[in-house]
């Protein structure tokens, strides 16, 4: 079931997010529950902007006030897109570091070592950061748009930490 909008929500914009039975099924939690009381959401990214073969890079605002990068990346499993924190398990490397992540065959890979991870569950099982799992943020999709759900962060831009409000959204189809 589609919800009928009257005007299309804004980047940025938070809106109300009314859970349903059927809008469950397009939520996705990773690493935290689905929040029951979640109540609003603020719309980040239109479903189109997350590449097949990369990564819509936007930074969030923790409880504690830090900025932190977070990727949306694509999933084959509903709703079709997954946010990570934007950081490998084994070390402080970034996936996407302005280019997009590099993504293949539903696997995010590391730039440094070259663990990979799983694009829908976060886990990985091979290399420096084997038997680790990726930070999850909640995110949902209504219509084309991604919202973040996650009460433990704000939306800040798009971009990374450093890009501020003027830096662009990376996009990248890099592939191996
Ligand atoms: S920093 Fe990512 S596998 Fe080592």
């Amino acid at each position: 079931m589609r919800h009928d909008r009257i005007k299309p929500i804004e980047r940025g914009e938070r809106t109300d997010f009314h859970a349903c039975p059927i809008d469950r099924s397009a939520g996705f939690s990773t690493g935290r529950p689905y929040a029951d009381s979640m109540s609003d959401a603020t719309a980040i990214a239109d479903r189109s902007e997350v590449p097949a073969g990369g990564s819509h890079r936007f930074t969030a605002e923790d409880a504690f006030g830090n900025e932190t990068e977070v990727i949306l990346v694509p999933c084959e499993e509903d709703p079709g897109v997954r946010a990570w924190v934007n950081n490998c398990t084994h070390e402080d490397q970034r996936f996407d570091t302005g280019r997009g992540a590099a993504i293949r065959d539903g696997e995010i890979i590391c730039p440094r070592h070259g663990s990979m991870f799983d694009a829908c569950s976060g886990e990985c099982d091979n290399g420096e950061a084997s038997g680790t799992a990726l930070p999850g943020v909640e995110i949902a999709v209504e219509d084309d748009t991604v919202l973040l759900t996650d009460e433990h962060y704000d939306y800040l831009h798009d971009g990374g930490v450093n890009d501020g409000d003027d830096g662009p959204g990376s996009t990248s189809h890099v592939s191996f």
